[in-house]
């Protein structure tokens, strides 16, 4: 059994009715309840977080990241401003998957930057809600190998 936080990072709490043509209709709360019983069935613990808030992002980290095997993250717009999002899961050594619902590359130039991707296992875009789905087996694949997924800066 390993303990995986999901975390979505802002306006993803308005995934349901947001830019519905880019996004889909599928609230946050369907994509959590998704994420959590494909994980239970998986034998894995969740912890699930939403904020608009960078500040509110990193104190999560910080306080949950060392009790964690891994971190399944959609940092939404911070993906491609926020160094210290990016610091702060170095800080806590927690090796992460990073997700995005749309594939930010064939989207605005601004967005094919990613401060998270370089310290990610692995990231997955383009899939919708099943991108997170894809993102959960990877961590259990990893999870399953015992390997030592450090992310390196
Ligand atoms: C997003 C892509 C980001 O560029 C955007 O700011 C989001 C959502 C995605 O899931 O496709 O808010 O992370």
């Amino acid at each position: 059994m390993a303990r995986i936080l999901i975390a979505h990072g802002p306006n993803l709490n308005l995934l349901g009715s947001r830019e519905q043509h880019i996004y889909g209709t599928t609230t946050l709360a369907g994509i959590n309840q998704n994420l959590r019983q494909e994980a239970s069935r998986l034998g894995h613990e969740t912890e699930c977080f939403q904020s608009n808030h960078e500040g509110e992002l990193i104190d999560w980290i910080q306080t949950h990241g060392r009790q964690a095997d891994i971190l399944i993250l959609n940092p939404a717009a911070f993906t491609h401003t926020s160094v210290a999002l990016r610091d702060a899961i170095l800080g806590v050594s927690i090796p992460v998957i990073e997700v995005h619902l749309s594939n930010i590359y064939r989207r605005e130039p601004f967005r094919a930057h990613s401060y998270i991707a370089d310290i990610a296992l692995g990231q997955v875009a383009g899939f919708g809600p099943h991108s997170y789905e894809l993102a959960l087996q990877a961590a259990h694949q990893v999870l399953s190998q015992n390997a030592d997924p450090t992310p390196q800066a």
